[in-house]
């Protein structure tokens, strides 16, 4: 492609080291439709003729049909996708394949079929994203009712029902869903006539060809353009914080298939057993979902730190942004999908919640609502509360059984009606207020997550 300036062949090492079609193969798709753009746009600049132009048309799309098939042979040699494409289709049409390059440059080209490339993907991990929404909103309804202790430092806190706990994973992934839907409009722009740094002397029409690839407009500094990775690094902080997401929700699923939580069992389809103890039935897809969220995290960095000390615009250093992208998304692909079966598969065990949920000291807090309801100033409710608690604890006795005496025995405060505070239906309904665990609220909320994921 550049043998005019050199008299030496590129080593055989340089070849290995620089070549990327080993992997940027992926985006011949985009590559493919990029220059069917550009070429229309040269036709009708009277750069092309009608021939021409069908010859390059119907050359790309038979090399388009070669890759399809597995029938390419991809060749480091010609280093990248675009390369390899374009050589091949002089080989096949001749003469105005080698026209195809005309105002354009690899700098452009690349930007272009990796803003493709991200588009498409983000399309689809926005359509897994819910995908997974609906699961956790059926398993959700499933078991709205189910009572659970909630947990703050991993420590026993306020009853919450498995409703409400697996509706706030849906409540996550909707902000992950907005955020890529954001970040899709920052990718979807066209650099192609950006040329290699300062646009082109010959002037073809930007906005036809972006209109042809679905681009919402242009971009308007071309050596923003070439040097712009911001929206790779964008894609890649909205798959790491999914993958923060999934990870979490891993967790609790670890900690809820356990023997000592028991409070969920994973279908045998998606677990795995152990090779030494005949005994064990292990949550690896959680684990290995929290394993790879570090995975995610790790191409955001590579991403932003190869970009980090660049001058403007295109440096090679640049090429290092695919394998991090395709990674992430191929990452986050196969996570949203195999939780989503796995969520689906899934089910709670309502005696281990029922056991779990009775410890009456999950109502404290509300017992000291109880005080402030009197009258009490909450800090010395609270006080008040404890107190008790440090009785019961003491005593082994649980909360709910010291006797009235006991407890006015702290405090004249605590009313002959003490013990109507244990009671989780009267918990769960005295917390009304939007996004509270209550089971009205629940209902309101599947309901509409059904519609709006219909
Ligand atoms: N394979 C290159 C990349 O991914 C394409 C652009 C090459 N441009 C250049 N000036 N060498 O970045």
């Amino acid at each position: 492609m550049w043998t005019g300036r050199f008299s030496q062949a590129t080593a055989d090492l340089v070849l290995q080291y620089g070549e990327s079609i080993s992997y940027d193969w992926k985006l011949y798709r985009h590559d493919i439709a990029g220059s069917i753009a550009h070429a229309r746009a040269q036709l009708n600049a009277g750069m092309l003729t009608q021939e021409e132009f069908a010859a390059i048309e119907s050359g790309l799309k038979s090399i388009l049909a070669d890759i399809e098939a597995g029938n390419f042979q991809w060749s480091i040699k010609l280093e990248d996708v675009h390369m390899n494409i374009e050589s091949e289709l002089t080989r096949r049409i001749g003469a105005p394949g080698a026209k195809l390059h005309t105002a354009r440059s690899r700098n452009d080209q690349v930007a272009t079929d990796t803003r493709l490339y991200c588009r498409a993907e983000i399309d689809t991990t926005m359509q897994l994203l819910q995908d997974m929404q609906r699961a956790l909103v059926l398993k959700a309804e499933e078991y709205a009712e189910i009572r659970i202790p909630g947990y703050t430092h991993l420590q026993r806190a306020q009853p919450v029902t498995i409703g409400h706990h697996l509706l706030a994973y849906v409540e996550m992934l909707d902000r992950d869903y907005a955020r890529l839907a954001d970040c899709r409009r920052r990718v979807n722009v066209s650099p192609l006539g950006s040329g290699a740094i300062a646009g082109s002397t010959i002037n073809l029409n930007r906005a036809a060809i972006a209109e042809e690839l679905g681009f919402a407009g242009v971009t308007e500094n071309s050596m923003d353009a070439i040097a712009d990775r911001d929206y790779i690094m964008e894609t890649l902080f909205c798959l790491s914080v999914i993958g923060t997401h999934l990870s979490r929700m891993s967790e609790d699923l670890v900690l809820w298939s356990s023997a000592e939580f028991g409070f969920c069992t994973l279908s045998d389809a998606h677990t795995t057993g152990s090779s030494l103890m005949p005994q064990k039935k292990n949550p690896d897809v959680c684990e290995l979902t929290r394993g790879k969220s570090g995975r995610l995290y790790g191409n955001l960095v590579s991403v932003m730190v190869a970009v980090k000390g660049l001058p403007l615009t295109y440096n090679r250093d640049l090429q290092e942004d695919k394998e991090p992208l395709f990674d992430s998304f191929e990452t986050i692909s196969l996570a949203l999908r195999v939780n989503a079966e796995m969520v689906a598969a899934m089910r709670i065990n309502p005696e281990r919640c029922d056991a779990a949920v009775s410890d009456p000291l999950l109502l404290a807090t509300d017992l000291a609502d109880y005080l402030v309801r009197r009258g009490v100033p909450f800090r010395h409710a609270h006080e008040l509360v404890g107190k008790a608690v440090a009785i019961a604890v003491g005593s082994n006795t649980p909360l709910s059984q010291l006797s009235l005496e006991q407890f006015q025995a702290i405090s004249p405060e605590y009313g002959e009606d003490v013990h109507s505070v244990f009671n989780l239906d009267r918990a769960f309904q005295l917390r009304t207020n939007p996004g509270a665990p209550n089971p009205d609220n629940t209902e309101r909320r599947i309901a509409y997550w059904k519609q709006k994921l219909a």
